[in-house]
């Protein structure tokens, strides 16, 4: 199959948008094999740019760049302070930027192993990473923008894949909302898990009511039921 930019977004090239050192990291990770085809820019948020490429089976993949200087890297310390993994970080922008990128990869990686619902990470190098592509044709949507047939058991799935981060995974997922959910074949998705920490992480149990909040607050505007004390238990017990 063939991709066209229509996929994308025109205005957007790579080059426009990344600069020389970025584009050598992409172009070292096709020299590695980690994609085939670079098709172009899906999404440019504040903090990274999400590329769709393609594998050696023409298959859409993501590549997902962490900006290095518009990063809150500050913000992003708070989430790496304390996690065991990653004790060896350097203060420098550039430096937490990797591991925050590498943080990311390898909380998709044991919530993918734990069998939550969230794209297998391929590879990652600097701060790139690259993930299964989530959609069809068209990328799936967030929950915010998803067509919801039965609400109630959307409520109760995105709860159940908490329950394998939390139980099985032994994670807390720290910026969970409409935004980071997917809904894809009628189904929801976790992406976003950069912000991920371990249980036992000093500030986990904070992030962890604060995702609760968030998610029952956006169940509840809907008009369905969500109590943020019974979904806490559900996870926890
Ligand atoms: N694997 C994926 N498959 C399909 N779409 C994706 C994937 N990863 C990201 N996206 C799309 O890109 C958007 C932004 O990705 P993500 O939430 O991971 O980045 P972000 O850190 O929130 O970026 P920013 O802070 O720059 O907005 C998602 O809301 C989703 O629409
Ligand atoms: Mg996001």
């Amino acid at each position: 199959m063939t991709y066209t930019r229509k996929d994308t977004d025109d205005r957007k090239t790579v080059e426009g948008i990344l600069d020389g050192l970025a584009v050598k990291t992409i172009e070292k990770l096709k020299q590695k094999g980690a994609f085939s085809e670079l098709i172009g820019i899906l999404k440019e948020g504040k903090e990274s740019v999400i590329i769709l490429v393609t594998d050696d089976k023409d298959k859409k993949i993501i590549l997902k760049v962490f900006k290095i200087t518009a990063s809150n890297f500050k913000n992003m310390q708070k989430y790496i302070k304390g996690d065991r993994r990653f004790a060896k970080t350097k203060p420098t922008k550039r430096a937490i930027v990797y591991t925050w990128c590498r943080k990311e990869y390898a909380n998709l990686l044991r919530m993918h192993d734990c069998g939550v619902s969230a794209p297998k990470p391929h590879a990652f190098l600097d701060n790139m990473l690259v993930m299964d592509y989530i959609g069809d044709e068209d990328l799936a949507p967030q929950l915010k923008n998803a067509d919801i047939d039965n609400p109630e058991k959307m409520r109760d799935m995105i709860i159940g894949q908490y329950e394998k981060i939390y139980k099985k995974a032994g994670m807390v997922h720290g910026d969970l909302s409409q935004y980071n959910i997917l809904v894809f074949e009628g189904e929801p998705i976790i992406i976003d898990v950069g912000q991920g920490v371990l249980k036992e992480q000093p500030n986990a149990n904070e992030f962890l009511l604060r995702d609760i909040k968030n998610i029952c607050a956006y169940f509840r505007k809907l008009g369905v039921e969500c109590d943020d004390e019974d979904v806490k238990k559900r996870i926890m017990n």
